[in-house]
């Protein structure tokens, strides 16, 4: 049976009613989709238990960002989790988290700077605020993120390394629609033609890795060659493009020495999307 629940009490109830069962926990935002369930699966072959949240977080949305448009399909996503094999969902309201004389936030420096960091700021003070907020609400053994969302990946490390968050930070694959679109919640804002233009990211994504199988190392050409793609497509705006240290982020200038982070985000019609890959050395 599978717990639906809002007060933090219950959730800790729940959780520590088997004090010696291990606990992956799914942080999400609901509207949930293949690419969500993968990590909850993921948990579910890992750990005793599986803990998801659903909670569309207020404090990473900027003032003309979509937050009141954001999908909201409860009802759906708790089928979903159910049949995914979740024990327990923590459900809260914005209240709870974040209650009256709340004052409390989580700054991650220099990795928050880049990137989507610089094109959103006070995204990532608000995603680790509420992701320190879940470690402690449900003392996981493992926490499950997806590599769809690079840099919001190494700003949980470090802020788990940094904070001492005893737990495993478990980066689960992108999870990708047949034609290559990486499955997201803001797909659903895509109108037919935009949908069928969104699938540039994917396109300049492949065409640059193809070119680094092939020997390419230089920084600039790859973000070059990218651009080109997502400024060919006329529904699209680029909004950065990005050839980084997967690590640092920090951008590649001349050869690259080790590993690369390719990333970007577009605008298609009014629809922000995010893609990504990492090449190996
Ligand atoms: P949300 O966008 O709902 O995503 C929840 C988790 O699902 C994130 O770890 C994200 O990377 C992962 N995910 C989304 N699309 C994916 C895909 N196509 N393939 C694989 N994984 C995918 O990310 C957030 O919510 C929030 O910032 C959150 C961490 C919950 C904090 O509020």
């Amino acid at each position: 049976m599978m717990h639906i629940v809002t007060a933090v009490e219950d959730v800790r109830a729940i959780r520590w009613a088997e004090p010696g069962a291990t606990w992956g926990l799914v942080p999400t935002m609901g509207a949930l989709h293949e690419g969500h369930l993968s990590l909850v699966r993921r948990a579910r072959a890992e750990n005793d238990r599986v803990g998801v949240s659903i909670f569309v977080n207020p404090a990473q949305f900027g003032p003309t960002e979509d937050l009141a448009a954001y999908p909201r399909t409860l009802a759906h996503d708790c089928e979903m989790l159910a049949g995914a094999g979740a024990d327990l969902v923590w459900t809260p309201t914005d209240t709870i988290v974040y209650p009256p004389g709340y004052q409390t936030y989580v700054a991650v420096e220099e990795v928050t700077k880049p990137l989507e960091g610089a094109a959103r700021p006070g995204h990532f003070r608000g995603v680790a605020t509420v992701v320190a907020k879940l470690f402690n609400v449900f003392q996981p053994t493992r926490a499950y993120f997806g590599q769809k969302d690079a840099q919001q990946v190494v700003v949980i490390k470090q802020m788990a390394k940094d904070l001492n968050f005893n737990l495993e930070v478990v980066v689960c694959p992108t999870v990708r629609e047949p034609d290559g679109l990486a499955m997201s919640s803001r797909n659903a804002y895509l109108n037919p033609a935009e949908r069928r233009a969104a699938v540039v990211l994917y396109r300049a994504l492949t065409a640059a890795s193809a070119h680094w199988a092939d020997g390419e190392r230089d920084g600039a050409a790859l973000r070059g060659e990218m651009a080109r793609i997502i400024e060919a497509e006329p529904l699209a705006r680029l909004v950065y493009v990005s050839a980084a240290n997967p690590e640092t982020l920090v951008e590649i200038e001349g050869r690259a020495d080790g590993a690369a982070l390719l990333s970007m985000a577009v605008v298609i019609g009014a629809t922000r999307l995010i893609d990504n890959v990492i090449l190996a050395p």
